[in-house]
């Protein structure tokens, strides 16, 4: 497995690979992987690529001022370690530095799907996620890119960005990879207590067993969480849909303690 850190050699990389005929992914994550994670390069390899690329960068672009860029889990001996056993072929390890020189000044916007939900709450966070997986595009010339069904939201708008910008690839949505309380797996549950733990497995049981948004907001109140938003969208344009059924998606952002937790159901 080929490590790299600069950008220009990782781009160097992947274009001779790909002029050597060789079928490219790209797993954008942010580290401190987990199973969910290890799950995407399942897919990828389930796809049929011959270079698996597993980008490790905590994007400081895409938090907010009052958010967790600091102390967001970071461990990259392990990640190292989980992307050699779970089959990636190279991993880029870029520091903020130079993704973005200095007086960096590009960025890309979708304005349709990023204004709602997590869009709404996080001003400027759909912005640094599309600039930065724009890039990674760019730097990695994949066949395809495998991200989480978790960030529901994220996956639509990176959909959009590249249908919207003509990126020469397919956007693979890979299932949701719970705990076995029903959890959904998140390199931020490493914040929560055994308590809060459990108190946010409401989350997932609620959507589970989804009646209506309020009776949801209700359940998630009661196991003393405090709820960002819940709201039920049409799956494919985000936006409301007052009455649930197919073709729906259900989200849910809410705090357990300090910890803002998402998931989602497609109904
Ligand atoms: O989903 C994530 O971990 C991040 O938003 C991503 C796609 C790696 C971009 O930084």
């Amino acid at each position: 497995m080929r490590t790299f850190r600069d950008p220009a050699l990782m781009q160097r990389w992947c274009r001779e690979r790909k002029l050597a005929g060789r079928r490219i992914a790209l797993v954008p994550t942010m580290g401190f992987l987990h199973e969910g994670h290890l799950s995407l390069i399942e897919a990828a390899k389930r796809r049929g690529a011959d270079e698996i690329v597993v980008s490790v960068f905590v994007n400081p672009v895409q938090f907010g001022p009052k958010e967790d860029y600091a102390t967001y889990p970071r461990d990259e001996r392990s990640d190292l370690a989980k992307c050699r056993w779970a089959g990636a072929t190279a991993v880029f390890l870029p520091t903020p530095e130079n993704m973005y020189l200095p007086r960096h000044s590009t960025y890309v916007n979708e304005e349709d799907l990023s204004k709602g939900l997590c869009g709404a709450r996080r001003p400027g966070h759909f912005r640094g996620v599309c600039t930065v997986v724009a890039k990674l595009f760019n730097l990695t010339h994949p066949d395809f890119a495998v991200f989480g069904q978790k960030d529901y939201q994220q996956a639509q708008v990176i959909r959009r960005m590249v249908r919207d910008l003509n990126f020469d690839l397919d956007v693979v949505v890979a299932p949701i990879v719970r705990e076995d309380t029903g959890l959904a797996k998140s390199s931020r549950n490493t914040y929560l207590t055994e308590e809060e733990r459990d108190r946010a497995t409401a989350i997932s049981k609620g959507l589970a067993n989804f009646r209506s948004v309020a009776k949801l907001r209700r359940d998630l109140e009661r196991a003393g969480l405090k709820v960002d938003y819940v709201e039920c969208v049409d799956a494919g344009t985000l936006e409301p849909r007052k009455k649930p059924g197919k073709g729906c998606c259900v989200l849910v952002a809410a705090y357990c303690g300090k910890t803002r937790l998402i998931d989602n159901v497609v109904l």
